[in-house]
């Protein structure tokens, strides 16, 4: 992980590996860079009427050994026009740097980015922005590599001073905010990263625990298979039947707040791996199903990032976390189970395993008449369909929290966005057999999904995220996101800034 800072920079006399200056369209420096350029004797000026620096927005060009700088290189990014500069350009900017640095031989550098102007944005907002991006981008997984060829891809890149002009104190917890969300999201990136003969369920349930360790205010339980089969989770246990791996129930709870505060009580989705059980997958891409707990890494990091916060709040992470494989004494279509609520259910579709699982553990968060439950999960590939890897699906029963998430996405520039958990869709979900069935058609398959779960959830402030096309990206740069870890996180702080 990098180390993260900010303080009052001056570029002509910062000694650092590299500078990171921005550039309005055409000639127009920044006051950073324009103080460089004047030190430098107009190199900049030069670079720019040369033509290395490309004209959309995070376009970068490399200067080596300035003259007249302390600094030994120079990174010069492009940004938008001086005004009316949009979040997105601001970010594409910033993540363009920071991703061209992780890729240098720089160990440290000073980033003056936050100097521009960014509508409706104050400093705060863009110091958190850029100290992220430098998290992402020197982010790597390598602990299944044996070779020394990946030591080199790994990045020099160890520490980031991030320019502050304005307010220390603010300047200072936006560093905090930014460091605290690159610990959630590493946790998340590496949990999901690791490969499913090594993040199973019993691992997932170690790590919470060594979460435990870590911080004082988390304190971890696991409820093993006897304990759930006594509590009736009929639901979730039945998932996990195929599989020689035990289940578990992750409970981490992080008190910020006085005991009687009601929590927010984050689910997350923990299927280590999906191979569908008896209603099983084809086999492309079928090991990128080890990503489907990511919805579960996801709820850790987020308490990571509050107790590394210590936000005034109490939050509890439940993770159900099982294998789903076929197998003799795996689950099959048409079996009838009972689950936690009472609720029958018929299985008529084993690889809609991901409902079976979250169902019971909204139920078991009953005991702690919640505030606000929020489950997180890689429910469908139809939510793929509907939004593609950009957004998140959202789903709730309350406006105010529907919009809160919203707020919280667009401020984090994790995003979301909200699709209807509508009465009228229930109809498919009608089974001749149980109480309910697991799946209904085709159509609205993310809807279905989200409205079978809202029936374990009724008379709570409750909303569904579906990371299925998120959390994870597929192809050459195939790995975990951490998403929605930014976007809880957000959440969460907004909940301590306005408590109620
Ligand atoms: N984990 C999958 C959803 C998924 C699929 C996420 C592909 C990301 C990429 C989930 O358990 C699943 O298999 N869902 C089924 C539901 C269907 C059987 C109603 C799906 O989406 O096909
Ligand atoms: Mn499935
Ligand atoms: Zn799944």
């Amino acid at each position: 992980m990098i180390e993260l800072s900010t303080a009052r920079m001056n570029p002509r006399a910062k000694r650092t590996d590299c500078l990171v200056l921005g550039v309005y369209e055409g000639r127009r420096l920044t006051p950073a860079a324009r103080l460089a350029d004047e030190a430098a004797g107009g190199v900049l000026g030069q670079v720019l009427a040369d033509r290395d620096l490309g004209s959309t927005a995070g376009a970068t060009a490399m200067v080596h050994r300035p003259p007249g700088l302390p600094a030994k290189r120079l990174l010069l990014v492009r940004l938008g026009a001086r005004s009316g500069l949009d979040d997105r350009t601001f970010a594409r900017a910033v993540k363009a740097a920071a991703r061209t640095l992780a890729g240098t031989g720089a160990r440290g550098a000073a980033d003056f980015l936050g100097e521009a102007e960014v509508g409706g944005r104050d400093e705060a907002w863009k110091i958190r922005r850029i100290a992220e991006a430098y998290g992402d981008a020197v982010y790597r997984f390598v602990e299944c590599k044996s070779g020394k060829e990946d030591d080199a891809s790994a990045s020099r890149l160890a520490r980031v001073a991030v320019h502050a002009a304005g307010d220390r104190g603010a300047a200072t917890r936006a560093i905090a905010e930014a460091a605290a969300v690159d610990a959630g999201k590493s946790l998340a990136r590496d949990l999901g990263n690791r490969p499913g003969n090594v993040c199973t369920p019993s691992h997932l349930a170690e790590r919470a625990a060594a979460l435990g360790d870590e911080h004082e205010a988390v304190s971890v339980r696991v409820l093993e298979e006897a304990e759930m089969r006594e509590l009736g989770m009929g639901a979730l246990l039945a998932v996990a039947r195929g599989s020689r791996q035990p289940p578990k129930l992750i409970v981490a709870e992080y008190a910020g707040a006085a005991e009687g505060q009601a929590p927010i009580v984050l689910v997350g989705k923990g299927v280590t791996f999906d191979s569908g059980g008896i209603s099983i997958k084809p086999a492309a891409a079928m090991d990128e199903m080890k990503f489907d707990m990511c919805g579960a890494a996801s709820v850790l990091g987020a308490v990571r990032a509050a107790a590394a916060l210590a936000l005034p709040l109490n939050v509890v992470a439940l993770a159900p976390a099982v294998e789903n494989l076929p197998g003799g004494n795996a689950c099959k279509p048409g079996d009838v189970v009972t689950s936690l609520s009472g609720q029958t259910i018929e299985i008529l579709n084993t690889d809609a395993e991901g409902r079976l699982i979250l169902c019971d553990a909204l139920s078991y968060a009953e005991r702690y008449d919640p505030d606000t439950i929020i489950d997180v999960a890689t429910l469908t590939g139809a939510c793929i369909v509907a939004l593609g890897h950009v957004a998140s699906g959202l789903f709730s029963n309350s406006p105010e929290l529907s919009a809160a998430l919203l707020e919280a996405a667009a401020h984090s520039g994790d995003r979301c966005w909200a699709l209807p958990v509508w009465p009228e869709y229930e109809e498919g979900l009608k089974s001749n057999f149980a109480d309910v069935a697991n799946v209904a058609g085709r159509p609205a398959g993310s809807v279905t999904a989200a409205v079978f779960l809202s029936r374990f959830v009724r008379g709570r402030r409750w909303a569904h995220l579906d990371v299925a096309g998120t959390a994870w990206e597929s192809g050459k740069r195939k790995g975990a996101t951490g998403r929605p870890v930014p976007l809880l996180v957000q959440y969460l702080l907004d909940r301590a800034a306005r408590p109620g």
